[in-house]
């Protein structure tokens, strides 16, 4: 189910121009529990005038409405892999689109390979402490209900990271206005879809 924003923002001339270059192309917010791919998923869709996904909302969806937590505890990981993998595969076949998936997704080389494919994908890197800060205040991701979330988060970062890094675009996901992040998101896009390096080392739009 997708969301357009009620009240969406101005759409700058440069902003219809991103959503012009990706065509087909979804934006995919790859990233951390915490890192903001929800929010910031959502503004850049409004921006964008693209409707908005998050997987995980659509992974609850498919199970008529049963939470993640509820889905781990009855049917365990490898089935939620299953199902999430399957999910963000339908949603890359009907974009384009803003989709925030679910911090585990990319560990799966099938959907890395499909968001290769289908989407330009945007890692929002975020250090540990925010990502901690940020997760304390929800008990809703079953991977943090160790005895020490802290360092399931270190260990999950050191696992994740070589993986995400390979994005098409990272961005610093930092305790700073969302809209800030959202314009940088943007700007990185623009630079990538948009504009090509003349020989001579200065920028042209296409
Ligand atoms: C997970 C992240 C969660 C959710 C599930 C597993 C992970 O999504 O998919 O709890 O493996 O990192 P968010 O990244 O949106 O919190």
């Amino acid at each position: 189910m997708s969301e357009t924003a009620a009240q969406a923002p101005a759409n700058t001339p440069q902003d219809a121009e991103i959503t012009a270059a990706l065509g087909m192309r979804s934006v995919v917010l790859v990233g951390m529990m915490g890192a903001g791919k929800s929010t910031i998923g959502r503004r850049l869709a409004a921006r964008l005038r693209l409707p908005f996904l998050d997987a995980d909302i659509e992974i609850e969806i498919a199970h008529a409405g049963m939470t993640i937590p509820e889905i781990f505890a009855k049917h365990g990981e490898p089935y939620f892999r299953d199902g999430e993998a399957r999910v963000i595969a339908r949603l890359l076949d009907n974009g384009p689109s803003v989709i925030a998936t679910g911090g585990g997704a990319v560990m799966r080389e099938e959907t890395r390979n499909r968001i290769r494919d289908k989407a330009i994908s945007i890692w929002l890197k975020a250090d540990a402490d925010v990502i901690m800060k940020r997760v304390k205040r929800r008990a809703d991701r079953p991977l943090l209900q160790t005895e020490d979330p802290a360092a399931t988060v270190s260990r999950l970062l050191e696992a994740r990271e070589p993986v995400y890094q390979n994005a098409d675009l990272t961005i610093w996901s930092r305790d700073v206005p969302h809209d800030r992040i959202v314009d940088e998101c943007l700007e990185a896009l623009r630079a990538r879809l948009c504009t090509q390096e003349r020989t001579d080392g200065m920028s042209v739009t296409p």
